[in-house]
């Protein structure tokens, strides 16, 4: 149950993550009525964003990547452990908050220009921190974590 919720969890990144790189070029480029296109690329990008939150909530409690490491006594000085224990955590968090921010402040703009001002700026917020929060191989002590 754990390893098959890690294995959706981290295939779903590039999901999320090729759905917010859409949304943030698509805000950039896109200019004159706020299109429909628009608004569900901004839509679909904050789904993917809240099941990855599911998903990611019941490995952080029921796994062994998350709570579970407080009971460790090096969970703070050991930099893996505190990534799981404290850093992912917080990242996505603020991450998919920004994320739906910009969708929800896109909705309620005024204007077409306001709307895609929106986009551009929480979704573009919440791609860098995705990126700097994800457990990414090529970071130093993370090589067992995969690339899917
Ligand atoms: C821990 C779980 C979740 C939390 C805390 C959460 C939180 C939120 C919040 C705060 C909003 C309000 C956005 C707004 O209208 O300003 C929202 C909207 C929404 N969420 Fe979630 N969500 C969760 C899980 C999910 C899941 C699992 C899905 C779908 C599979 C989902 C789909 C949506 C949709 C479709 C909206 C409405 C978007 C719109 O305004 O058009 N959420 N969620
Ligand atoms: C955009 C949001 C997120 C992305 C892209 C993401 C991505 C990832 C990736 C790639 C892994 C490594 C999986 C592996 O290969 O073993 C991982 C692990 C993990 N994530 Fe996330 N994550 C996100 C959000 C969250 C959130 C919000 C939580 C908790 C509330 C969370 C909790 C965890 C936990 C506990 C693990 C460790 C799983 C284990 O090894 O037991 N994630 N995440």
């Amino acid at each position: 149950m754990i390893i098959g919720l890690t294995h959706l969890h981290s295939a779903l990144r590039w999901v999320a993550l090729i759905l917010l790189v859409i949304t943030v070029i698509g805000a950039f480029t896109g200019s004159g009525s706020f299109t429909e296109g628009a608004r569900k690329r901004g839509l679909f990008t904050m789904i993917a964003l809240h099941v990855q939150l599911v998903v990611g909530l019941a490995l952080y409690f029921l796994g062994q990547n998350g709570v579970a490491l407080f009971k460790q006594p090096d969970v703070m000085s050991n930099g893996v452990l505190r990534f799981f224990a404290v850093e992912h955590l917080t990242g996505m968090l603020v991450a998919i908050v920004f994320a739906t921010l910009g969708h929800s402040l896109a909705k309620r703009a005024t204007t077409d220009q306001s709307k895609y001002r929106k986009q551009q700026i929480w979704f573009t917020f919440a791609l860098i921190l995705i990126v700097a929060s994800i457990p990414w191989p090529f970071r130093p002590g993370f090589e067992a974590y995969g690339w899917f």
